[in-house]
């Protein structure tokens, strides 16, 4: 399919067309970071030129994707924790008008029966251009592996290891960035941390939690763990650093 990118800020966007494009693919609970969620709004602001949209030959939103910028030194060492605490390198750096030289992509979105074309690959090569032309040499991503999900007990760092019998990686959202050359440089295991009360949580996964103790959850890509003395449940999702180049 032949796309336009442009900024998603550029023109109002109709409701139905942004409902359409971002309905399905997330859990409840993902909106659950409360430290992201504290920081979003501001990076929407601050960095609104790097959420870009993809419109199709009718003018109609076909996916989306956004980054950040911070500076980093080009040593996994030195990257940011994960999604969370790359909004906070992001705007830590504009707050003290470092010069960013990385671009960490955060997500794409593709409209639902859209997806398994290659969009989210037009996603990633339109971020990646967006680096170029702002002179920063590197493009990294936490993502999220989306077929983690059926393997919650696994730890992240073998998950990243399975592959399928042609050596492509196994995860399908893993295998889009390794086909555009990205490769694996870390494991985020504390990639984003959601939290809530254990009623929230029954809602949020359509489960019950009589006792305290870990639970798999529907779309979670690691156990949920809940203390009822407490009345809490936490759930720490863990990612993979992929770099572009
Ligand atoms: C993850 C996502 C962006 C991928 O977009 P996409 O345009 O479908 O990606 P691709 O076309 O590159 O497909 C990637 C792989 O997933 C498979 N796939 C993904 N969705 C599929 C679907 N609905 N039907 C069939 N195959 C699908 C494709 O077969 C492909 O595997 P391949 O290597 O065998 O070709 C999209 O599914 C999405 O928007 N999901 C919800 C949001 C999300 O999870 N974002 C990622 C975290 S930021």
């Amino acid at each position: 399919m032949r796309t336009v990118v442009e900024p998603l800020k550029v023109r109002p966007r109709p409701d139905d067309q942004m409902r359409r494009l971002f309905s399905g693919g997330w859990p409840a609970f993902i909106g659950a970071d409360r430290q992201a969620s504290r920081h979003l709004g501001r990076v929407r602001e601050v960095f609104a030129d790097l959420e870009l949209v993809l419109l199709d030959g009718d003018d109609e939103l076909v996916a989306a994707g956004w980054g950040v910028p911070i500076r980093w030194d080009g040593e996994p060492a030195q990257l940011p924790e994960g999604y969370t605490d790359s909004l906070q390198h992001a705007l830590g750096g504009h707050d003290r008008g470092e010069s960013p030289d990385t671009l960490v992509v955060m997500a794409a979105q593709v409209r639902p029966d859209l997806r398994g074309r290659g969009l989210a690959g037009d996603v990633l090569t339109a971020l990646r251009s967006l680096a170029d032309q702002r002179g920063w040499p590197r493009v990294v991503a936490p993502v999220r592996p989306t077929l983690k999900a059926r393997y919650p007990l696994t730890p992240i760092e073998r998950f990243a290891t399975w592959t399928r019998e042609d050596g492509a990686p196994l995860d399908p959202w893993v295998r889009t960035h390794w086909r555009l050359g990205g490769r694996l440089i870390a494991a985020a295991p504390r990639s984003q941390t959601m939290t809530g009360t254990v009623a929230e949580w029954e809602q949020w996964t359509g489960m019950v939690f009589p006792d305290s103790g870990d639970y798999v959850i529907p779309d979670g890509l690691a156990p949920l763990r809940v203390d009822r003395e407490l009345d809490q449940g936490t759930y720490t999702e863990p990612n993979l650093w992929f770099r572009h180049r």
